[in-house]
């Protein structure tokens, strides 16, 4: 169910209103039925989960309308609606409740217990007595979405009692994976310890990067040894230009915003998000180190999504990076393969080519590590590669890594 009827009719039509590899097969494959009719879908299911957005406010702390306003809605049809004692599914055979709401969106400790049970029981109908209530964080990654879903390293249960969790625990009860059963404020923690953790491995490694750099030396060298450190491990490892994407800032911000809210200065978070701020105009310093005055250079930018295999340029590295570059007055060609009309929309300025074209610029910058850059001609160009391009490394005739 959603709000947005352009989504419901695309969704209907099996196109998917996002680019995510493989959703589009699912939605022909199973029979996905769309809505903007939130009494039908409640009355029609058992469990109803909550998957707005909880986008930031100016202060980096979460705006919590949507989630407010779900909770709203869901207890007005639970109210309207004659929820049923059981249901004839094999997930319903224990069902303890006829509905259960569940908490999909990432939000701050205390969210679910203080704001949306209170919101849910504003028609009268009690948690734990009428309908159930979890909350279930996701831990998918844009672009292998469906793959990480289908593939969970782990599934967390934030339960409000144990009938409440019985229900969730029986609809992932196919998933070889561990399981694990907490309370609700728990299961909201696991979601911001996660991303904070590893946003922070990520300003962790550029910090090397940055000191490898100044040394002469290849940080992913430095990231091979490490990573055999079963306590360290290989994942996220890379270093480059920062983290973007609508979660690891925005939810970082908020675990910041929530820890001065109840008084604790989060000192190890701050830095992390301060040196991911400063991390990608070190690639304007080292591209301004082979053409010291921009104004009136052109400069190729190749890569603008946040991260390959998405059209999202929700918080993309690019953007500060651009921003940069028209304020020393340079000329810029960029392209990306999904993501150039959302940057356009944004930076109208920019021209938007042919990967081919941004090559004949006076330097080209890398920001994104699409596969398909790895097939393009470097010989004879200027290279500054903030996300370690190995073609570009070979054959260009200047190159240089941000971190390497
Ligand atoms: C992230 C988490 O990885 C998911 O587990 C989580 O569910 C999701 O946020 C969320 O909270 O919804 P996502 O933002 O899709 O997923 O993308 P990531 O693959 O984590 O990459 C985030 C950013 O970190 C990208 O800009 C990427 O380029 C950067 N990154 C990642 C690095 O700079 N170095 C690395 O080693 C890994």
């Amino acid at each position: 169910m959603d709000i947005d009827e352009n989504k419901i009719n695309s969704i209907n039509k099996c196109i998917s209103p996002v680019y995510e590899d493989g959703i589009e097969d699912i939605l022909s494959k199973y029979n996905i039925t769309a809505t903007t009719d939130l009494a039908q879908s409640v009355q029609d299911s058992e469990i109803s989960f909550i998957c707005v957005g909880t986008p930031p406010n100016p202060d980096g702390s979460q705006d919590m309308g949507y989630i407010k306003s779900a909770a709203k809605d869901l207890s007005n049809a639970l109210h309207s609606t004659v929820t049923r004692n059981y249901v004839p599914l094999d997930i319903g055979k224990n069902m303890p409740y006829g509905h259960t709401v569940v908490v999909k969106s990432t939000v701050v400790p205390g969210t679910t217990e203080n704001i949306v049970i209170p919101a849910l029981e504003e028609h009268g109908k009690k948690a734990g007595k009428d309908f159930g209530v979890c909350m279930n964080p996701e831990f998918l990654k844009e672009g292998t979405a469906v793959a990480d879903f289908m593939n969970p390293d782990r599934i967390v249960i934030g339960e409000y009692n144990k009938e409440s969790g019985d229900v969730l625990a029986e609809l992932y009860k196919d998933f070889k994976c561990p399981i694990l059963r907490t309370d609700l404020k728990t299961a909201e923690m696991i979601k911001y310890a996660s991303n904070a953790f590893l946003a922070t491995k990520i300003s962790f490694m550029n910090e090397i990067g940055n000191i490898c750099k100044a040394l002469g030396i290849d940080v992913y060298d430095v990231a091979r040894g490490m990573g055999y450190d079963g306590r360290i491990g290989n994942k996220f490892l890379n270093a480059g230009i920062g983290f973007g994407g609508s979660c690891f800032p925005k939810d970082v911000n908020a675990l910041v915003a929530k820890s001065k809210d109840i008084g604790y200065e989060p000192e190890i978070l701050e830095h992390v998000l301060k040196l991911n701020d400063e991390q990608p105009l070190r690639i304007v310093s080292l591209l301004k180190k082979h053409i010291p005055t921009l104004k009136g250079s052109t400069v190729g930018v190749l890569g603008l999504s946040f991260k390959p295999d998405t059209d999202d340029i929700r918080e993309s590295r690019a953007i500060p990076i651009v921003n940069a570059l028209l304020k020393e007055g340079a000329s810029i060609k960029a392209y990306d393969p999904k993501a150039m009309d959302n940057f356009r929309k944004l930076f109208p300025q920019v021209g938007y080519v042919a990967p081919e074209d941004v090559l004949s610029s006076d330097a080209v910058l890398i920001l994104t590590e699409w596969k398909e850059f790895d097939e393009l001609d470097y010989k004879g160009k200027t290279v500054i590669d903030g996300r370690r391009i190995i073609r570009a490394k070979k054959e260009a005739d200047v190159y240089e890594g941000i971190c390497w």
